[in-house]
């Protein structure tokens, strides 16, 4: 039988528009949660959800949904589809954004071809997935999981000073729908991979069984500033030196062990910030990530370890506050098969993977079966204007996503 296909033009054109959308004088993306250039992407996004004729939800975290109910279905649970529209700084124009798109291109497919689903179907994009602007990432979808609560989710500060509440009030987002109303049956996320795995064995389809454990900490180190040419080395307590030796311990201390693990140190501040003062503060954050919960664990205690050594010999003080931490996820493999079977019949080669992305599937996953599709990354590249998937494979991305969602939102599916 001859599958159906969603509108590729139509999708890949929203594609573009979206990413055209938050460019700064240079032409860099930037849609920082709850910015400016955020709220114009989500008014572009809530324009093309009203246009196909769902129903719209936005809750007090921000969170958006375009929901597809008739009268037959609507006491279902819906099935729910969805990602993010907020960017990193300097941001390619797939990474979440994708997912959001094909989801409602898959809705107005199925719309288009009169398919009836026995559940409603939702298209979510949820607030601040990326952590850039507010820590933890992924925090609207964890609001709507009941991770955290929605009043202390509001009172976060992001890293320019402004309060994620007030900021969501302001661009016209504070909702009125209390987060976690709208319980999915399952959630289906698809993405750009983001790393180099499928690129590199050419391979159209990572059905995602799994995704590595995040922890996120900011490291703050009190040395003493003293003059650069006068103080000898032997008498000073540099907090921008020690730093310095954190970030290549991380390094050496994974490769020496051999494991999968990763480490980012992404922000530094120095203060007082001048080219003849030795540091008198370092300030940055640590990325932590492993597939694994006993590995990160001992990682980051390796961490803390060395943080107590560098502390004595380097004669400074050091804390830590904790930002984020998430523990890696198991996906539901009743989905991760149903993505590999549409693979297949698609003639499309697929293989089983472990995302080392943080994504809102993996809040998701705590209160429903969840899986993701991953299509490829060009050389691995992501969070970074150089992100590209070629046409071909975001289009069969959503095509598989067509036909996982119909055979989800059929009345026979019950998940595994
Ligand atoms: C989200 O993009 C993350 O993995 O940091
Ligand atoms: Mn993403
Ligand atoms: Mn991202």
């Amino acid at each position: 039988m001859p599958h159906q296909s969603i509108n590729a033009e139509r999708l890949l054109a929203r594609i573009r528009e979206l990413g055209a959308i938050g460019r700064d004088g240079r032409g860099q993306l930037t849609r920082l949660a709850a910015s400016d250039t955020e709220k114009l992407g989500r008014d572009a996004l809530v324009g093309w959800l009203e246009a196909a004729g769902l129903d719209i939800a936005i809750d007090r975290i921000g969170n958006i949904f375009g929901v597809w109910q008739s009268h037959d279905n609507a006491g279902q649970l819906p099935l729910m589809l969805g990602s993010h529209i907020d960017t990193v700084i300097n941001a390619g124009i797939y990474d979440g954004c994708y997912g959001v798109l094909a989801a409602l291109e898959v809705i107005e497919t199925l719309k288009e071809q009169g398919f009836t689903p026995a559940r409603p179907i939702a298209v979510t994009a949820f607030t601040n997935e990326e952590g850039v602007r507010y820590a933890p990432d992924m925090l609207g979808s964890l609001v709507h999981v009941g991770g955290l609560a929605v009043e202390a989710a509001l009172a976060t500060v992001a890293t320019d000073g402004t309060v994620l509440g007030s900021e969501l009030a302001r661009i016209g987002y504070a909702g009125s729908v209390e987060p976690g109303s709208l319980k999915p049956h399952a959630y289906v996320e698809l993405h750009i991979e983001q790393g180099p795995v499928l690129d590199r064995e050419a391979i159209t389809i990572g059905a995602v069984e799994n995704l590595q454990g995040i922890s996120w900490q900011r490291v703050t180190i009190d040395g003493v500033a003293n003059h650069a040419g006068t103080t000898p080395m032997a008498m000073r307590c540099d907090a921008g030196l020690a730093a310095a030796r954190i970030g290549l311990f991380l390094r050496d201390h994974i490769t020496r062990s051999n494991a999968p693990s990763v480490a980012t140190i992404g922000t530094m501040r120095f203060e007082p910030d001048a080219i003849n003062v030795i540091p008198s503060r370092a300030t940055f954050t640590v990325d932590l990530r492993d597939p694994d919960e006993d590995r990160l664990q001992g990682l980051e205690a390796a961490l803390a370890d060395f943080l107590l050594r560098v502390a004595a010999e380097e004669g400074v003080e050091i804390s830590v506050e904790r930002l984020a931490r998430f523990q890696p996820v198991a996906f539901d493999l009743g989905i991760v098969a149903t993505i590999e079977a549409s693979a297949k019949a698609r003639g499309l080669k697929s293989r089983r993977m472990t995302s080392g992305a943080g994504h809102d599937a993996q809040m998701i996953a705590r209160i429903a079966p969840t899986a993701m599709i991953f299509v490829p990354s060009r050389d691995g590249i992501s969070h970074n204007p150089r992100e590209h998937t070629e046409a071909d494979d975001l289009v069969a991305g959503a095509n598989v996503l067509l036909d996982v969602v119909e055979r989800i939102a059929c009345s026979g599916w019950k998940g595994s």
